[in-house]
């Protein structure tokens, strides 16, 4: 017999239950706090494992309980909220995304595994890879956006960063982590943008949008996945057993533990599907739930269940099974300890560290607007720093920083003063972020009337975004836009920086500022990127992951609609649009600039014809105009101009950095294999369609950038 085996043979079904059952430590606060008894728990073998507990010694001591003080031994998992970070805080995960670039995906996760599993944290509760086409919803700031391939290539990246400490001993390494996939799935399909509501997606979305991240994660061996709180048409995804079952566990073959979200089980009784404890925690432990945590309706529901002959103790096994398997896969049956045993991290490590959340930080920038006034002129003497964002550490943070300290925060004022010690930085806050007094308005005037230029400072708190953060008007909050009009009206060049967990609703402030950033919430090193930026010491090169609308009246929004029979046309009242809006976005999906102006020419593809099993090489030119050596990230979309299903517009299909000094240019360079371009035909079956498609490339989804190829897809 094999440990597990063995283990299985020994345990009494109150441990078998408690392997199940993961209880919140008390430290950080992400859900409603339960009275606690937990060293007394541990110690009989009712709880398996943790959440929201970290620190060696808090971790040890814990750990110390369930190895050396219960009966079998058996150690904890210790689970933790590291979703952009874990001491040294990155960017969101929706900043993050706008670089573009899965190395440093890969990287942020790994560093945050580092300082995590120096805390004793062995799971972490990330990555997040909600698609989301709702800005009302709060959890948009914690995913990759809009677009399911960019989903796929973060969830790749972030589960690599997570778990693959780059040894032998993959998971068992004592710098690596469990990863859990999350919110499995369609949570950003939420009714309405509102947080915990239902969802009503079709199986074609589902296969096309919403799987395809969380497929990604499984391919590259994420060992956990985590149900979203919400229901899909009426059946809760903590009991869905054709998403968890049939799709999760047979089709896409995993193998790993599912770990519900918090107090979701018992949540089942809200929902309407499970009339007490026991039906909730047989239907969870049916959908293949394997995890309770802080529902405690596996450690009430189950012995109930099993005894009513809800569940079979064959399905209670395997459960235990699959988080012992994970426990043996981290290593803690050889050594509990050897997560959090190494000490702080070293001083230089931590510095190297704050570097890289620095380069996060400024390649999540998106400018979004610039008449030339940006880089800031080196001889400017007298700069208005206005806004309520623009001495706020702690905001700076994001939404999920738990073992974050905001004092480690650089504010937007300190890192222009350091950048620019030669110029004098007024500084006046004007408002709050969300409240009503304009008091301090005119104090803000008075200093911008005298300076050469303004940097206007507004956006949402930290809080105001990530989990039961939706907003129903995701705009300015209290009286910074009456801020913003009475600085706008001075006359003075301004430039506008938006931080924020979403795209803001701000068409008129765009309109009115010279330039405009999306700074998001970039973490512990926000001020020194954003004035990297400014400053022109670093080049901009974020691309929006996600489509910013004019008005909230225009969500859902993205890039990869479908085609109308009435596309809309300004001069056809009888097509699809609005009677009082564009029907476009304040900015495309991949928007973008840069200090540089780039131009592409000479689209081209290696076949004109091609086979199902062929690859395509697409190239194109593109020539840095200059006035500065930048980088542009380039976009290949497609598009199945007929089909027996109606295909989007546009779809991603891949993206290419090319890095370029002033007048040089270069090729880039596209593979694209043609497997891609099937898709769910009408029975959802997959297939490939011979015919005709186009190949789109260009800065962004912005049609009218678009270079365009036809290229035919033969059959066989
Ligand atoms: C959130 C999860 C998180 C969990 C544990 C829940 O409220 O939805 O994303 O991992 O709490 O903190």
């Amino acid at each position: 017999m094999n440990r597990i085996d063995k283990l299985l043979a020994a345990m009494t079904l109150e441990e078998k239950i408690g392997q199940l059952n993961m209880i919140a430590a008390g430290y950080a606060i992400t859900g409603p706090v339960l009275a606690s008894g937990t060293e007394e728990d541990i110690r009989a073998g009712r709880i398996g494992s943790l959440l929201n507990l970290w620190g060696s010694a808090n971790v040890n001591a814990l750990q110390q309980i369930a190895v050396h003080n219960t009966r079998l031994g058996i150690p904890l998992l210790i689970g933790f909220d590291v979703v952009h970070g874990h001491k040294t805080i990155f960017p969101i995960p929706l900043a993050e995304a706008a670089s573009f670039d899965p190395l440093l995906w890969e990287q942020s996760a790994r560093e945050a595994a580092i300082e995590a599993t120096a805390d004793g944290v062995n799971l972490v509760f990330a990555p997040m890879l909600d698609i989301t086409r709702d800005p009302r919803w709060g959890r948009i700031a914690e995913g990759p956006g809009e677009d399911p391939w960019v989903g796929e290539q973060f969830a790749k990246a972030k589960v690599r960063g997570f778990q693959d400490a780059g040894s032998a001993q993959g998971l068992t390494d004592a710098r690596a982590v469990a990863a859990t996939a999350k919110h499995f799935c369609a949570y950003g399909a939420a009714l309405a943008g509102r947080d915990y509501a239902s969802a009503d997606v079709s199986d074609r979305q589902l296969l096309e949008i919403y799987l395809p991240p969380f497929a990604a994660a499984v391919t590259a061996g994420c060992a956990a996945i985590m149900p979203a709180f919400h229901d899909i048409d009426g059946v809760p995804m903590t009991a869905h057993v054709p998403l968890l079952q049939d799709w999760l566990r047979r089709k896409a073959g995993f193998e790993g533990v599912i770990i519900s979200d918090y107090n979701a089980i018992a949540e089942l009784l809200h929902h309407g599907i499970a009339a007490d404890l026991a039906e909730a925690a047989a239907s969870a432990l049916q959908a293949g739930v394997d995890i309770d945590m802080m529902g405690g309706a596996y450690s009430q529901g189950l012995p109930a269940a099993l005894a009513r002959g809800l569940v079979s103790i064959e399905a209670i096994d395997a459960a235990v099974r699959r988080v012992l398997s994970l426990k043996e896969r981290l290593g803690l049956f050889e050594d509990p300890f050897r997560r959090g045993s190494a000490g702080a991290p070293a001083c230089r490590a931590s510095m190297a560290r704050r570097e890289l959340a620095r380069e996060a930080g400024r390649r999540s920038i998106v400018l979004l607007t610039n008449d030339g006034t940006l880089p800031l002129s080196r001889n400017l003497r007298h700069i208005a720093l206005i806004g309520p964002l623009a001495d706020a550490r702690a905001e700076m943070l994001g939404p999920w920083a738990l073992a974050g300290n905001a004092a480690n925060a650089v504010t937007i004022q300190e890192g222009l003063a350091a950048a620019l010690p030669n110029a004098e930085i007024a500084f006046a806050p004007g408002v709050t972020i969300a409240g009503d007094d304009t008091s301090g308005v005119a104090a803000a005037l008075e200093i911008g009337r005298t300076a050469e230029i303004i940097i206007l400072c507004l956006g949402e708190a930290a809080a105001m975004s990530g989990e039961a953060a939706s907003r129903a008007n995701p705009g300015l909050p209290g009286a910074q836009h009456a801020l913003a009009n009475a600085i706008l009206g001075l006359g003075k060049p301004v430039v506008t920086l938006i931080s924020s967990g979403r795209p803001l609703m701000i068409s008129k402030i765009a309109a009115g500022t010279k330039a405009l950033l999306a700074t998001w919430f970039l973490g512990v090193e926000a001020g020194h990127a954003i004035a990297d930026v400014l400053t022109g010491k670093f080049n901009p090169a974020g691309k929006l992951p996600v489509t910013w609308p004019r008005e909230v009246g225009q969500v859902p929004i993205f890039y990869a609609e479908r085609p109308s029979g009435r596309p809309a046309n300004p001069d056809d009242p009888y097509t699809s649009k609005y009677l009082d809006m564009p029907v476009t976005p304040l900015f495309f999906f991949g928007h973008g600039l840069s200090y540089s102006r780039f131009s592409m020419s000479n689209l081209r593809a290696d076949k004109a014809e091609f086979r199902r099993a062929d690859e395509l090489i697409i190239e194109l030119d593109v020539l840095n105009e200059g006035p500065s050596a930048g980088e542009e990230t380039i976009f290949l979309f497609a598009r199945d101009l007929v089909a027996s299903v109606a295909r989007p517009l546009l779809e991603l299909k891949g993206t290419c950095k090319i890095a370029l000094a002033p007048r040089e240019s270069g090729t880039v360079h596209f593979r694209l294999a043609a497997e891609a371009l099937a898709f769910p035909g009408r029975d959802l079956a997959r297939v490939f369609e011979p015919g005709e498609f186009l190949l789109l490339v260009g800065p962004s989804a912005d049609p009218r950038g678009l270079l365009k190829l036809k290229v035919r897809a033969l059959p066989g």
